[in-house]
């Protein structure tokens, strides 16, 4: 433990690399391991995010997903592949830890809220010196590029994965003043029959990639229909006067 490296979770905000935090360029700049999560043969969205702070010196820990949308969630073989995964990960950084090398594990959003990262966290934090630097998370992030105040008041605000199943997702909307339906992409059309039943489809507004080059932020009533891709999410107000 004492000779070893640090691990830090390193949130790096919703895609616009303006939205890194001081501490989380800090941290990036002087760890001498970068480790990201990315699906095999891509350079991982955190990695894209940071790339202007790596130069040569940096040593990239790429931790590809063996698996990631080609076998359903709740298949015993996903559980078991993933968690072997989550293993060999927090082992590969686990070696360079124990070599007093620092590793910065890139996490897109903030780390704790949604993110890989905490896998490791959970396996590693009380075996090595960790630190969790919050990042912006894509809601915030797309929110604001939207101008949509979401919450005021005594609002509740429900954060609901587009995975739920329709049903529960509809009786959950019908149930809040204001939603974040995060993880769309393929549920897209059964998340609109959801906000459509619970009479909540024309407050709806779609972002996708949202903070990054090519946003975009429409009402999801004007959105054609059909699936959408990995960084999307719907935002649903609370607050009235934001409608
Ligand atoms: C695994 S979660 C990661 C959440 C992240 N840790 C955070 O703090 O926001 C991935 C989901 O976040 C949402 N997401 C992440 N970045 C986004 C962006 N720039 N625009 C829209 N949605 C985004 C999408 O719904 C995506 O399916």
């Amino acid at each position: 433990m004492k000779n070893s490296g640090r691990l830090i979770g390193v949130g790096t905000g919703p895609g616009d690399p303006e939205l890194l935090t001081v501490k989380a360029v800090k941290a990036i700049e002087t760890a001498q391991v970068i480790a990201y999560f990315a699906k095999q043969g891509r350079g991982g969205n955190g990695k894209a995010i940071v790339e202007h702070l790596l130069n040569a010196e940096k040593t990239l820990l790429p931790l590809y997903y063996p698996v990631t949308t080609e076998i359903e969630k709740t298949d015993e073989a996903y559980r078991s592949q993933i968690t072997a995964f989550y293993d060999q990960s927090a082992a590969a950084v686990a070696a360079q830890l124990e070599n007093g090398r620092s590793v910065a594990v890139l996490s897109e959003g903030d780390p704790l809220f949604y993110g890989s990262y905490m896998h490791l966290h959970v396996r590693l934090a009380n075996r090595y010196p960790t630190e969790v630097i919050p990042g912006i998370s894509a809601m915030s992030g797309c929110w604001s590029l939207a101008g949509i105040p979401i919450v005021q008041g005594d609002d509740v605000l429900s954060v609901l994965p587009g995975t739920m199943a329709e049903a529960e997702l509809q009786r959950r909307l019908s149930d809040t003043q204001a939603a974040v339906i995060m993880k769309v992409g393929r549920n897209l059309p059964k998340i609109r029959r959801a906000l459509e039943a619970s009479g909540r489809l024309a407050e709806a507004v779609y972002v996708e990639r949202g903070t990054m080059a090519n946003a975009v932020t429409t009402k999801l009533s004007d959105r054609p229909e059909g699936e959408a891709p990995y960084f999307s999410l719907v935002l649903v107000p609370g607050w009235e006067a934001a409608r």
